[in-house]
């Protein structure tokens, strides 16, 4: 199984970006923690980062014939981009959202996300178990 995993703005400072909140792991770290997970075994994986819209959107839909399942955290673009929610939506591939942190519980411009309505779920607030916890549903969606 082709497990697509992006993770949008700013999380590529992950591991000095407000420790307090996201973590002193690097996003290094984390996706090779993912990547050795006992979970990922059967797994392949492609990782993205970007600051740029645009550039997720094309990596969306440049992966769309490799890709089984997609894993994203959209960052600040969860709560504002229609495009990236289109784009999630235009695939076909089924696609969980995760957050490091608990944006239910947060300020309130973070409370929404455009973009969970075109993903089976939303795994937030488990710091990087988030991710893991993600890929089971998203790897339990593709066994059905
Ligand atoms: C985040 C939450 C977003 O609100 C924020 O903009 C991020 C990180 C998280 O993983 O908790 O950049 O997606």
């Amino acid at each position: 199984m082709n497990i697509l995993v992006i993770n949008g703005p700013n999380l590529n400072l992950l591991g000095t970006r407000e420790p307090e909140i996201y973590g002193t792991e690097t996003l290094e770290e984390l996706m090779m923690w993912i990547e050795t997970s006992p979970k990922s075994s059967e797994l392949s994986f492609k990782f993205y980062q970007s600051n740029h819209e645009g550039e997720i959107i094309d990596t969306i839909q440049d992966e769309r014939h490799w890709a089984n399942g997609l894993l994203i955290n959209p960052a600040a673009f969860s709560h504002y981009s229609y495009a990236i929610r289109d784009a999630i939506s235009a695939i076909e591939i089924p696609a969980i959202e995760v957050h490091l942190s608990d944006i239910h519980n947060r300020e309130e411009f973070r409370q929404k996300s455009v973009i969970s309505p075109v993903c089976l779920d939303q795994v937030v607030g488990l710091g990087k178990d988030s991710y893991i916890k993600g890929l089971e549903l998203l790897v339990n969606s593709l066994k059905l």
